[in-house]
This record gives C-alpha cells, structure tokens and sequence, in this order.
C-alpha cells in the first residue's frame, strides 16, 4: 500500500478545483493481497481523532477487519462479510454506531444502517430506530424479508422485533461518556454538527483525557465469482450527529449517498458530514463515475473535493468497483480504517504514517 498526497503525488484529477491545501483529501492506493477474489475495506469514521483514541480505532477497525475475513474464508455470503464486520463496530463504544453512539437532543441514541449489493441493485435501510443493538442486520432483514427498501421509526422497530431482534432497555446504547458530551455540546452552544468533522472546531467539545467520539463506521466487499465478474456489496451504520434533531436522517441509510453498491460501478461506504454526503449523492455519485470511465481513486477523490468546494464540506470515503480496485480516501485529519495489507490503518503504517495526519497542511 503506498500512501501519497494526491495533490504532490499525482497533480488535482480533472473536476478538481484548486483550493487550500487543507481541503486537498488524503489517500490510499490499497493494492489487494493474497486473497484473489476478495476485496475488503473497512472503515471506523472520518474525523479528528486524537492520539488518545488512535489505539481504540486501530483497534476496532483491526477486529472488524478480521472478523469479516474469517466469513468470507468460512464461506460466507457477501451479505454476511459486510453484517460480520459491522457487527463488532456497532458492539465497540468507540464507534458512533449501535452501543456508544451520539446523542439526539433529546439525549437518546436513534441508529440509521444500511446495506446493499451490486448485483440486483437489493438494499435494505432502517433510519431512527432505537434501542436495538444492531440496526445493519434490521437493515439486512428489510432487503431479505419484506418488499420494501426503508423502513424508518417505530414501524421499523416493530418489524425488527418480529424478526427476532431484541429490544433493549432504554439507555442501554447510551456509553456514559456520551452524557458528558451531550452536556459540553450543550454549553458549547449547541454547535452545528458540520463543524465536528474538521479540526480544530471540534476541540471546543473536548474535556477530560478523553475526547468524545463520532465515527460512522462501514464496509466495502468484492467477491469475484466463478464467472470472473465482482460482486459488490457496501454497508454502512451510524448514529448521526452529536446533538441532531429527534427524527433526523443523514447520509448513512440513503441509498445512494452514504451507501451505494452497483456491480456496474462501484460500492461505497461514506463517514464525515451526513448533511453534504446527502445532498451530493456521495454513493451514487462515485458509482456512476466509474461506470461512466472515471477511475475509481479520482472518482472518491473527485467527490470529496466538491463536497468541500460546493458546501465546505469534509468526509471519508471508502469504495471497491467492477474492477475489483479499491480506494479510500479523506479530507478530514483522520480516517480510521483496515485495508488489505494485511491489517493496515492510519495507525500501524510502519512507514509515512505522519503523512495520514494532513502534514500537509
Ligand atoms: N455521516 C453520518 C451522519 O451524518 O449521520
């Protein structure tokens, strides 16, 4: 895996437009190894994260990463690689997803997940549900079980339920860390959540050793089949932003924005500022790039950099395509993720890691 800058490494790709370096995404060239038919990423947020909480994310993008490969090697299905590792995400406080995750206004924890396929275009999405540990696998039962792709508030719960999911004890996804963060947002003034994924406009919200957290986290697959075509397959799971509207829905669980997946194109996981993912069809942006001839690196890289220059906007992006090359890419300081070489993530790169912390700037 070679980490470069993509402004010194490889001059701006067309439809970038010149703008400070700070806005200029870092990147990954993730080179697969080992297993031929198999492409995996995994990612655990895209944003500031302090050195204090380095080891936590290394950590738990590590496990997620193992954890689906052990399923793909088992002989999983795509579905079940992607659900496999989101499982130990939204289980690990560390994560904003499932157990750990932000706060509402309201001081409760409303999850949104989503996961999709490329073949027959199936996904499944849930937004605002609450009380459930694991909102992808809901998300997974709404594409598998019903005739529908969204389900959203108490209807999906409902159907979660009657699919065997348990309902928890209010407060049981609330890590206690998140009251002090809700109440520092709250006597920060309530602080807009765009500012979150930037630094350094979050630091008004830290205190204590401990900073909060807010990683959306994802997965990207590629399965090759017998026929030599890539499967692609994408899931993604959050519990939004810091202090959001009761009821309020970013980008994670809209088809086509902070997840998408089209085995014509591409499949795509997103982290960073739900508002603008949204509103640029992050997902369905990068895949249709890619059908259209765009590379898939230049596609990310390509969409991240409007996100910025139409509504300043930062994000993470992860993405394998028809080709079976993956990209990941970010214009935050940071970004958490496993890719193929081995288990590699902004952390443990013996080399250059300084590089991934935006020396660019
Ligand atoms: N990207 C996560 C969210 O905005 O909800």
């Amino acid at each position: 895996m070679n980490i470069e800058n993509l402004a010194s490494a490889h001059g701006q790709p067309d439809g970038f437009t010149a703008e400070p370096a700070e806005n200029v995404p870092c990147r990954f060239i993730c080179a697969p190894q080992g297993e031929e038919n198999f492409r995996l990423l995994v990612h655990g947020g895209a944003w500031d994260i302090p050195a204090v909480l380095h080891q936590p994310h290394a950590d738990g993008v590590a496990k997620a990463y193992q954890a689906a490969m052990k399923a793909f090697r088992e002989g999983a299905d795509g579905f079940a690689v992607v659900l496999a590792a989101l499982e130990i995400l939204e289980k690990d406080p560390t994560f904003d997803a499932g157990r750990g995750s932000f706060l509402n206004e309201c001081g409760e924890v409303e999850l949104d997940a989503a996961i999709m396929e490329g073949a027959g275009l199936k996904a499944g999405a849930v937004a605002g549900i609450r009380n459930f540990l694991h909102p992808s696998k809901i998300a997974h039962d709404i594409l598998s079980k019903t005739n529908h792709a969204f389900l959203v508030g108490e209807g999906a719960e409902r159907f979660a339920e009657r699919c065997g999911h348990k309902r928890l004890p209010p407060d049981e996804l609330v890590d206690p860390r998140e009251r002090e963060v809700f109440a520092a947002w709250i006597k920060a003034g309530k602080p807009d959540a765009k500012v979150f994924f930037s630094s350094p406009a979050n630091a008004s919200l830290r205190s204590g050793a401990e900073p909060e957290k807010r990683g959306t986290v994802g997965v990207t697959v590629a399965l090759k089949s017998a026929a030599g075509q890539w499967n692609l397959f994408a899931g993604t799971s959050t519990g939004g932003t810091p202090g959001k509207m009761q009821g309020r829905v970013g980008d994670v669980p809209v088809i086509g924005a902070g997840v998408y997946a089209d085995d014509e194109g591409a499949a795509v996981s997103c982290t960073g500022w739900g508002e603008g993912l949204l509103r640029i069809a992050a997902g369905q942006r990068i895949s249709a790039a890619v059908r259209g001839g765009t590379n898939l690196q230049a596609a990310v890289e390509m969409t991240l950099a409007d996100l910025y220059r139409r509504m300043k906007g930062h994000a993470g992006i992860i993405a394998v395509d028809r080709h079976g090359n993956m990209a990941a890419s970010y214009s935050t300081p940071f970004m958490a993720f496993a890719g193929p070489a081995g288990v590699v993530t902004h952390l443990r790169q013996p080399a250059g890691c300084d590089t991934l912390r935006r020396q660019d700037r």
